[in-house]
């Protein structure tokens, strides 16, 4: 195919969000703007034990309030023709729909009410009063005996091993051995999770902001007994995501089963203190790295154990020790990861899952090994640098990881950084330090299916199932299809974010963009040939047996490859061929053989400035400068925003944010947005993001990575060594606080 035909002038523009407009007018409408005529509000009261049963609920009192039309409890749910306790599909969760008296978590559903208003349902909640029989929670990393993780399922990440660890240690001339910690963190999407469902006889209509609907129709077929078809699950726009929405959550299944039960379309929104629990969580980690380097700061071995809190009914250990795979040139590795359960919801994915918390703890020990080495944290890694994958010895499919370094380090001013902590002061006399990361994640693709259509008129309509998470999805995939199709965007309508169309795949694991693109590109592509098809077997084109010469697709026009002159209009052809549209197909997946033949990852390096007043010691990122690169930038705006999104979360995560757990009650305690913090603006001053140009002709046909949870990884582990440099003082705990410090 000539580069002409696959990317034109719209790819690379800095385009603003086709659905900005939409969203800020609000004429988006997000699930939850969905009224169906004969609407019932449920409102469901969570579990305020974490471990234990409930012994009684006043469903009289509830019934007996005006406007109250149902209660559901574990008494009267009807049952299920999938049992929940099962695992319908590989990714899905266990859930307690209310299978028992049993109390797993704070905050689980235990019934939930159905009002004429919602203000009658959250009063009927109210009036419950459950009562409970509780036992004593489990809360933290010590207090159940550790599992290993055997791999082999969702949730329980494979370990790996190459090289012989133990020799390479024995062997190391320094050595590091350091435990470091983090924080159990809650996603929290602007736009709280949320459904409307009616059912239509045998078929389930959903409004429901998700990332992965095909999943999720498979998921609920099993669970209520229809065909997947029958579900159909619509959600143009979603308000945020961050791994949340990847899989259902056990209120929005309930409302299901209640809008069945009452036989009348039922919304559930959940509040945002219910957001602490049911939806899924980054699960706090205890990593033990063991990092020996030779004589001339050479990684002779890593070894990089994390110890994760999952739920005590299902699996998901954050697999934080991954971070240490593919990234530094190491003739030996071992990571494990072994769970603990304790009685909370159960973790999930939540941006970046494993590499940002394990790259906060392998970026922070790789500055402390640099300083045992006495060499620049930056030589340190250049010194490290993996040419080929580590412990498969693939090549990469591309990878300018030097030169992130490079213009991160220049444009940030690292050359001037004194070794030694405690050296640099501002003018009012505050601590100043520098710290570098690396980030690091990998570029997978998932599965995903499009459609496009050249109408007409000339104009075209690309489809595709995947969801738009916020991140500006409608407006980068429209990008690649319109440059496919050899159209200008304006003439591209795109449709997105529901079943009915063409299997999206899911929105999720940075892959969005290569997957639904790949797939959109590719139906573009399909839908341009058939086209040329048409004009070059009709006598009366000027495109007349073009056949093997080929044409190029440009502006609307189909046009000679050998002769610029020989050209004819989307629209005249199909009007002489008498057709109404011409259609393409696509998919987008890696064959495995891709996959053996390349390491495929998105790379960058961030380089963090911290501030801290000697006497209050609250550190501040005064600077913070991330060189990335991602394969094929699609829209450079849409990109920087979302690698700037992930380094303010690095700065929440190395900072702010923390889900504090009373251990008598299991209870989080600072479980609301007053209580859990995150940056606000005033928390992140100078902040810069550079993306480095990357040609990769193997990642896939469009060249793309991912950037969505890219930012993250690097950013924490350069905030903490930041802090390390400007104060002397090495905190491995995430995240830092002042008494840390003291
Ligand atoms: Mo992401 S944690 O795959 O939405």
């Amino acid at each position: 195919m000539p580069e002409t035909l696959r990317f034109g002038s719209n790819t690379g523009q800095p385009v603003t969000r086709r659905d900005g407009v939409a969203k800020v007018t609000g004429a988006a409408t997000f699930a939850a703007d969905n009224r169906p005529d004969g609407l019932l509000y449920a409102v469901y009261a969570s579990a305020t034990i974490a471990r234990g049963r409930v012994t009684r609920m006043d469903t009289d009192a509830a019934l007996a309030h005006p406007g109250v039309v149902d209660v559901m409890t574990h008494e009267n749910r009807p049952a299920l023709a999938g049992d929940p306790d099962t695992k319908p599909l590989r990714f899905a969760f266990r859930m307690p729909l209310l299978n028992g008296d049993e109390v797993f978590y704070a905050n689980q559903a235990i019934a939930i009410v159905l009002g004429e208003t919602l203000e009658a349902a959250t009063e009927g909640a109210r009036l419950l009063a459950p009562e409970y029989e509780s036992l004593p929670p489990r809360t933290g990393l010590d207090d159940d005996a550790p599992f290993v993780s055997a791999g082999g399922a969702f949730g329980l990440p494979e370990g790996k091993e190459y090289g012989d660890v133990d020799a390479g240690i024995s062997a190391a001339d320094t050595m590091l051995e350091a435990r470091y910690e983090t924080s159990a963190q809650y996603h929290h999407p602007m736009e709280p999770h949320a459904v409307v469902a009616r059912w239509e006889g045998d078929r389930l209509i959903l409004d429901l902001p998700n990332q992965a609907i095909s999943m999720t129709c498979k998921t609920l077929a099993y669970y209520f007994g229809v065909p997947p078809e029958n579900i159909v699950i619509r959600t143009p726009y979603l308000g945020g995501g961050f791994g949340s929405k990847a899989l259902l959550n056990a209120p929005q299944v309930l409302a299901m089963i209640a809008a069945r039960k009452a036989g009348r379309p039922v919304k559930l929104v959940l509040r945002r203190e219910q957001l602490f629990g049911p939806t899924g969580h980054r699960g706090k980690t205890r990593q033990t790295l063991r990092l020996g380097i030779d004589g001339d700061a050479r990684l002779t071995a890593m070894d990089h154990d994390t110890l994760a809190a999952t739920s005590s009914f299902d699996e998901f250990l954050e697999p934080a020790s991954n971070a240490s795979q593919g990234l530094y040139s190491a003739p030996a590795l071992r990571s494990v990861h072994r769970g603990v359960r304790n009685d909370i919801g159960t973790p999930g994915p939540m941006r970046a899952p494993g590499e940002a918390s394990g790259s906060a703890a392998l970026e922070c020990a790789m500055d402390e090994l640099a300083e045992k080495a006495g060499l620049d944290p930056l030589e340190f890694r250049l010194r490290n640098y993996a040419e080929v994958e580590p412990g498969t010895d693939k090549p990469y499919s591309s990878k300018a990881l030097r030169e992130c370094y490079m213009c991160g380090a220049e444009r940030f001013g690292w050359a001037k950084r004194p070794q030694s902590p405690r050296q640099m002061t501002n003018s009012n006399g505050h601590l100043v330090g520098w710290g570098m990361g690396t980030a690091l994640f990998p570029a997978p693709m998932f599965e995903a299916n499009a459609r496009a259509t050249i109408r007409a008129d000339g104009t075209a309509l690309v489809e595709t199932g995947a969801v738009d998470m916020g991140q500006g999805a409608w407006t980068s995939l429209a990008q690649i299809a319109a440059d496919s199709l050899g159209l200008p965007l304006g003439r591209v309508a795109f449709h997105a974010g529901t079943s009915e169309l063409p299997d999206g795949g899911v929105a999720g694991g940075s892959a969005h963009t290569a997957t639904a693109g790949s797939a959109l590109h590719a139906a573009g592509i399909d839908a341009i040939a058939k086209l040329a098809e048409v004009a070059a077997a009709d006598p009366a084109s000027p495109l007349f047996g073009t056949g093997n010469a080929g044409v190029a697709a440009r502006d609307g026009w189909l046009i000679a490859q050998d002769d610029e002159a020989r050209r004819e209009s989307f629209a005249d052809i199909l009007a002489r061929a008498g057709l109404a549209k011409i259609e393409g197909t696509g998919r987008g997946a890696r064959s495995s053989d891709a996959s053996k033949r390349h390491a495929m990852y998105s790379h960058g390096a961030v380089f963090a400035e911290v501030t801290l007043d000697p006497y209050v010691l609250q550190p501040r990122v005064t600077r913070l400068v991330g060189a990335f690169a991602a394969g094929r930038i699609v829209n450079p705006r849409l990109a920087e925003s979302q690698l700037m999104g992930g380094m303010i979360w690095g700065i929440s995560f190395a900072l702010h944010e923390e889900a504090l757990c009373d251990h008598r009650t299991g209870r989080i305690v600072n479980g609301d947005l007053g209580g859990y913090h995150i940056p606000v603006n005033a928390d992140v001053s100078d902040l810069e993001v550079m993306t480095i140009h990357e040609d990769d002709p193997y990642v896939n046909e469009i060249g793309v990575k991912g950037v969505g949870e890219l930012g993250i990884t690097g950013t924490v582990g350069a905030i903490g060594n930041a802090i390390y440099h400007a104060t002397g003082h090495r905190i491995r705990r995430f995240p830092i606080r002042i008494e840390d410090l003291l």
